[in-house]
């Protein structure tokens, strides 16, 4: 996996650098900030933050340079225009004042990223760092917008490329771009980002802190392991962690459903809606309330019996049942997937069959499974998925091209000073299936001491209802300003709207946890009338469980009532 030398001469670089900066830094890098008084949040005002080039150019190593310097007014918006920046072209507005930099940065003659950062006039003395989504290539300002509106410096690399999530050209024979975005970007940016960030303010980020959500969520638990000190606290949202199998497991799946016109095994979008109503009418009572939100998914025996076409009524509608060879599909798109009796992915959860368009409904394999294989594992950009066999899963853990995947799970160096880790995973999540966090979160345990051990530094919660990342389709609970999510309200969202306090805002718990020794046991999250519209009025809140506990409301409980839910 990551080899020390890897990483080796930027870190020496930055040693070198330190050594020479040493005599000029006061106590900051040298001995631990005071704690903040109490009660107060924000400390007075700094004086001299000069947003200017020649405040940062004789920090940076030869290998940097600033591309774009920036002040921002208080009630400004900040980004780059679409068409330099197709990723992640919307634009963060109503920021408060702060100095942006863009930063562009060479790893090898093949190679370079850029990344961005957020510097508050307002600062909260801590350091934020957000994630990307798929193969996204460009500078998230989006989700730095949410992140410095708490008051946290804000950083966002591109990951040295420049593409949308799903166009994965750009990695076709380039070794470098590949490890640039497996991990070396991210590692870059993060330690550049922390003198700058000292420079600016003359004190260095009393914490520093990580939020990200699929690909991001990889990001941060990737970073963890090749850098126990680069942060204090993670929030991490279904992380695309063990990409190698992920994506050679969203192609495999795409073939179970492919017999398109024949055979008769395939299911339309309307058969897996008719499908996710049968779930829904079997499983959804089991958690005490019958309100369509599905929140204990293991627990519920489904009888596929009922789902056949011979079982029901159906008169004209062939759609709202299914056939035997159907039902096989279905039953191989929830199993694990394992090959001569090796378990390679977990399979889809029940309850997620609203979105399973998405993966299994489209003209071919999703682009972030196919191309994967195409561009990072098997360098044959005409590769055809229809000759997909079960050694391309095995030959890609082996290769593990960009090293992307995160899997050493012994992260004891983070927790032994002090690290914590908020992970969190929607359980109709179609995307990436919630169980391949369950696997995470075990094998961790497995490695660092049991699950009772875990709880005191590492917390994950299911969330029932949650698609991927963000949003609903079952007005479920589902917001609680994970990543992505406050972008996908708006330009201008700070924290959950209405709620903004460590019990509703799993940042601001994570921030409680590693600064005040306050355990994130349970979180409430929020939906909305209309999901994505916090003017709305609310809809529902309810406490999140830690796993592997999940809610159930007590009986004869009113459901509104956050005090009748508990974990089981
Ligand atoms: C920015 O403007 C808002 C009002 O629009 C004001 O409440 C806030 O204090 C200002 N912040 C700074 C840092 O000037
Ligand atoms: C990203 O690619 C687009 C074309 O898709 C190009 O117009 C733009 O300049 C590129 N951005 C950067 C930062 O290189
Ligand atoms: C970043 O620097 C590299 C050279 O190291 C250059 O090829 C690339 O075009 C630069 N990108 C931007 C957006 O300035
Ligand atoms: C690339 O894939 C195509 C189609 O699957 C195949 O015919 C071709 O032989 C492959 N090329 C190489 C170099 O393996
Ligand atoms: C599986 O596919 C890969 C890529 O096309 C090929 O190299 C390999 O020989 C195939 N293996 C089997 C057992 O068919
Ligand atoms: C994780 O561990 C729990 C408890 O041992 C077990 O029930 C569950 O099946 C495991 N899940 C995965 C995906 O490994």
């Amino acid at each position: 996996m990551l080899k020390p030398q890897n990483i080796h001469n930027f870190t020496m670089h930055l040693h070198q650098l330190l050594i020479y900066l040493l005599p000029f830094i006061p106590l900051a890098l040298t001995s631990t900030a005071p704690p903040l008084p109490d009660g107060a949040s924000v400390l007075p005002r700094q004086r001299g933050l000069v947003c200017r080039d020649d405040t940062f150019s004789d920090i940076l190593p030869a290998s940097a340079h600033i591309v774009t310097i920036a002040r921002v007014a208080n009630g400004s918006s900040y980004g780059e225009s679409p068409a330099q920046n197709p990723a992640y072209p919307v634009h963060p507005t109503n920021l408060p004042e702060l100095c942006a930099l863009t930063v562009n940065v060479t790893t090898s003659p093949t190679s370079s990223f850029r990344f961005g950062l957020f510097l508050p006039t307002k600062w909260e003395y801590r350091f934020l760092v957000v994630g990307n989504g798929g193969f996204a290539g460009g500078i998230n300002w989006l989700d730095m917008g949410g992140g410095v509106r708490y008051g946290f410096a804000v950083m966002s690399t591109d990951t040295g490329h420049n593409s949308t999530s799903g166009d994965v050209r750009w990695a076709l024979g380039q070794k470098e771009k590949q490890k640039d975005f497996g991990w070396r970007a991210m590692h870059q940016a993060i330690e550049m980002s922390k003198m700058l960030v000292y420079t600016y303010y003359s004190q260095a980020p009393r914490k520093s802190y990580y939020s990200g959500c699929s690909t991001g969520g990889r990001q941060g638990l990737k970073e963890v392991q090749v850098d126990a000190t680069s942060f204090d606290g993670l929030l991490v949202g279904a992380p695309a962690w063990w990409s190698t199998n992920l994506a050679t497991w969203t192609t495999k799946v795409y073939t179970l459903n492919s017999a398109k016109g024949g055979g008769g095994r395939y299911l339309s979008a309307k058969e897996m809606l008719f499908l996710g109503q049968e779930v829904m009418r079997q499983c959804d009572g089991i958690d005490g309330v019958v309100d369509g939100i599905i929140s204990a998914s293991e627990r519920c025996r489904f009888d596929f019996g009922e789902t056949l076409c011979g079982n029901r009524d159906v008169g004209a509608d062939k759609e709202a049942c299914l056939t035997s060879e159907q039902v096989a599909t279905a039953k191989a798109i929830y199993a694990d997937y394992v090959v001569n009796g090796k378990f390679l992915f977990p399979g889809l959860s029940l309850g997620s069959e609203d979105l399973w368009s998405v993966l299994l409904g489209q003209a071919g394999p999703d682009p972030r499974g196919q191309e994967y294989v195409k561009m990072f594992l098997l360098n044959n950009a005409t590769w055809d998925w229809r000759e997909y066999n079960d050694s391309i899963p095995i030959m890609a853990a082996a290769a593990n091209p960009g090293d992307l995947t995160a899997d050493q799970f012994d992260i004891s160096d983070f927790r032994d000073r002090g690290g914590k880790i908020i992970m969190y995973h929607g359980d109709a999540d179609a995307l990436i299936p919630v169980k391949s966090s369950d696997y995470y979160y075990n094998e961790t345990a497995a490695a660092m001491g049991g699950i009772s051990s875990l709880e005191l530094w590492f917390r994950y919660f299911h969330v029932p209802g949650l698609g991927h990342c963000t949003g609903t389709r079952v007005n479920a609970p589902w917001y609680f300003a994970g990543g992505n999510q406050a972008a996908s309200l708006g330009t201008a969202t700070y924290s959950v709207p209405g709620f903004e306090d460590a019990q509703h805002d799993a940042l601001l718990a994570l921030v409680d946890w590693v600064e005040r020794g306050k355990q994130a046991d349970s979180l409430i999250a929020t939906t909305w009338n209309t999901p994505s519209n916090p003017r709305s009025g609310v809809l529902r809140q309810r406490p999140l469980c830690p796993y592997p506990k999940s809610q159930a409301l007590r009986s004869g409980g009113e459901e509104k009532d956050l005090k009748e839910w508990t974990c089981v």
